[in-house]
């Protein structure tokens, strides 16, 4: 593979380094060459052995071991490099990085790459709220280097507080958008709004949809990894916010018209991928509804239409896309909406394929615009948010 691109995982010592075999796990099944190096105490957390069978590549611990045929295996390891992670880091790991000191097989390939470092610390919280460590990671930031934050959480100690390596899924978000990030959305802010709302009928019961948030939640993603500045507006998922987006949860339908709206006036591109409800109960009861003989009724009004409301709003230099999902006339309806909600795009999907729909990773649909019908044929979800985003910006341009 001519363009195959290197990935260097530097894993220092610390007990999540296991969530690191992931990581490399991913990126190697990706097609991405994928070399780890360890501490000698990395090494007494995850066995390289287990390094060496997810990257058919061999993992090295140090300058010395005779493990690479290659005498200056830090210096060539280092220059190949496209991406360096350095996870999970340790205070002393990232004391000498920020101070250039190259005493092991880590830190010397670390030293010996110029490509874009990122280092994703995990200690416990008092090493990492101290000056030092803090100083550390400032001079890192000042020298290019770019910091995947700890998370708050329960940490090896017992104790809860920040210091928790960042989880896999950010790790590797943050990766993908050094290895295959474009420049495509340079300077543009976009807006997604993702996930199914829910309509609280009383205090433990509600109306919601099948919308796992999975299509909305690739578009931020990819919206990222082609340089935009992100805010994704999201109904409650399963799945992790992608890394460098800003996320606001939201409940009901009212909830998320009044989020969009306060932030679609700052965006260039919004998307509407939410599965928002078009019916709301008339009124939610305080208390829980008891059961009773016979048949129930529950009254339900209509929601505002967010799209239509930011179709009706939007400035001539304002990008809005929205979706159409239909399990019957699908070019027809969607084109519908396409005029009646003043969208720039509708990409619409239908339900009734196989491949396509809720909570699956893969979707078809048809890129509507004025202008076009473009076909995506059955492609990842990941794939499909690049495709509708490109059009968006070429859209843009107009
Ligand atoms: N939408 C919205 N606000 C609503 C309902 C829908 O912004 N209250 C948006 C969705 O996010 C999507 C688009 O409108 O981008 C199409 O939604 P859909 O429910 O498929 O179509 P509707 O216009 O609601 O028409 P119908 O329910 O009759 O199919």
């Amino acid at each position: 593979m001519p363009d195959r691109k290197n990935l260097l995982i530097g894993v220092s010592g610390g007990i999540a380094a296991y969530k690191v075999c992931n990581v490399a796990s991913y990126f190697t099944k990706m097609g991405v060459n994928v070399n780890v190096v360890m501490t000698e105490h990395g090494a007494e957390f995850v066995g390289p052995i287990t390094f060496e069978a997810l990257t058919k590549n061999p993992c090295l611990t140090s300058l010395f071991d005779g493990k690479s045929d290659d005498p200056v295996a830090h210096v060539n390891l280092g220059r190949s490099a496209d991406c360096v992670l350095v996870a999970p880091a340790t205070a002393n790991v990232i004391a000498k990085l920020a101070n250039g000191i190259a005493d092991d097989m880590l830190t010397s390939t670390v030293l010996a790459a110029s490509c874009k470092k990122l280092v994703a610390p995990a200690m416990f919280t008092g090493m990492l709220e101290n000056p030092a460590t803090q100083r550390n990671i400032a001079r890192l930031r000042e020298d290019g280097f770019e910091i995947i934050e700890a998370e708050e959480g329960r940490l090896a100690c017992g104790a809860v507080g920040s210091g928790r390596l960042a989880e896999p899924e950010e790790l590797i978000s943050a990766v993908e958008q050094v290895l295959f990030g474009s420049s495509v959305l340079k300077n543009k802010r976009v807006l997604i709004a993702a996930g199914a709302t829910r309509e609280d009928i009383d205090p433990v019961r509600y109306i919601t949809n099948h919308s796992s948030g999975k299509m909305g939640y690739a578009l931020a993603k990819a919206a990222r990894s082609m340089g935009a500045e992100v805010e994704l507006v999201s109904g409650k998922t399963e799945i992790m916010p992608p890394y460098g987006v800003s996320t606001v949860f939201v409940s009901s339908a009212e909830e998320m018209y009044s989020a969009v709206l306060n932030r679609a006036q700052n965006a260039d591109i919004i998307v509407m991928a939410a599965a928002v409800a078009d019916y709301t109960p008339a009124e939610k009861a305080p208390q829980k509804i008891k059961k009773s003989e016979g048949e129930a009724t529950l009254v339900l009004k209509r929601t505002k239409d967010i799209l239509a409301k930011i179709g009706r709003d939007k400035t001539g230099a304002q990008v809005v896309v929205g979706f159409s999902m239909e399990t019957e006339n699908l070019l027809e309806n969607s084109r519908k909406k396409l005029a009646e909600k003043n969208a720039d795009m509708i990409v619409a999907n239908s339900i009734a394929n196989a491949g396509t729909g809720f909570g699956v990773d893969t979707n078809a649909a048809v890129l509507i615009t004025k202008d076009s019908e473009t076909e995506s044929g059955l492609v990842s979800k990941d794939e499909l948010a690049r495709m509708i985003l490109e059009k968006a910006a070429e859209l843009c341009k107009k």
